[in-house]
């Protein structure tokens, strides 16, 4: 009996919707089919996941990266970047290199010579003191950290980036932070603790105090070249204190 009344009720508002159809001029209605496959794309013309299928994601108003970002998102929104006058001169963007996941990530400057020719961070004589830092000094193996640069590209001459070169880049270091959500940050040198801290620092006097970046811990000890110009007693015991107590912290519960 229900059913009967639900198929008249049915039958009923279908009519009333073709008389609507009528009055507006309409006389024809495609196939089924036809109107299915307007309303709803194949599966292969799909996004990867409809919008109420893909995770919801918390964006950073301060980042505008999601907290579901991974590095290869943010290597693909970097693409073959020409946003600053750096890319004239390079002959390789050099993203970052290491564990996706670490919990100790290093920030540098940016490429030299042989970053820039071998597309990785930190592979030149700087890069040689700083894994062997990493690796005889703090025993980890570099493959379990994370390491970039304030700039993806070469600067002409090796000089410090330029405050709007490392502002147009910084999109991309801020969303490799958010991808690798490392517990702890070491920065490398004046310009990189400047660029994290938001201001003007000198990193001799900086170095070993720590400093926040967000709600991320910030070691700033002394760029690896510069030990390698300055190579005193000092100057290494100092870097290897800071680099001791980033990796503790990043331990740490
Ligand atoms: N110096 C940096 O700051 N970064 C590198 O990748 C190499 C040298």
């Amino acid at each position: 009996m229900g059913d009967a009344r639900e198929a008249r009720q049915l039958l009923a508002s279908a009519r009333a919707w073709l008389e609507e159809l009528g009055e507006e001029g309409i006389e024809t209605l495609p196939r089924l089919q036809e109107a299915a496959a307007e309303v709803s794309p194949a599966p292969s013309q799909l996004e990867p996941a409809t919008a109420e299928e893909r995770p919801l994601q918390t964006l950073d108003p301060a980042t505008g990266w999601g907290d579901t970002v991974s590095l290869e998102d943010v290597r693909e929104r970097l693409g073959d970047c020409r946003r600053c006058r750096l890319c004239e001169a390079r002959s390789r963007i050099v993203f970052g290199d290491g564990n996706p996941d670490a919990d100790l990530m290093f920030v540098g400057e940016g490429p030299g010579a042989d970053e820039d020719a071998q597309g990785l961070p930190f592979v030149g004589r700087a890069g040689q003191l700083l894994t062997g830092m990493i690796e005889k000094g703090l025993e980890i193996p570099r493959s379990q950290v994370y390491i970039c640069n304030i700039v993806k590209c070469r600067p002409p001459k090796n000089r410090a980036p330029q405050s709007d070169e490392a502002q147009t880049c910084r999109e991309f270091l801020d969303g490799q932070i958010a991808a690798v959500k490392p517990r702890v940050i070491v920065s490398l040198g004046k310009p990189a603790a400047s660029l994290l801290l938001g201001r003007e620092v000198y990193i001799t006097r900086l170095r070993g105090q720590w400093q926040q970046y967000r709600d991320i811990p910030v070691m700033p000890t002394l760029h690896p070249a510069f030990v390698l110009r300055q190579y005193t007693a000092e100057n290494r015991r100092n870097v290897w204190n800071d680099l001791k107590q980033a990796l503790e912290r990043s331990r740490a519960q």
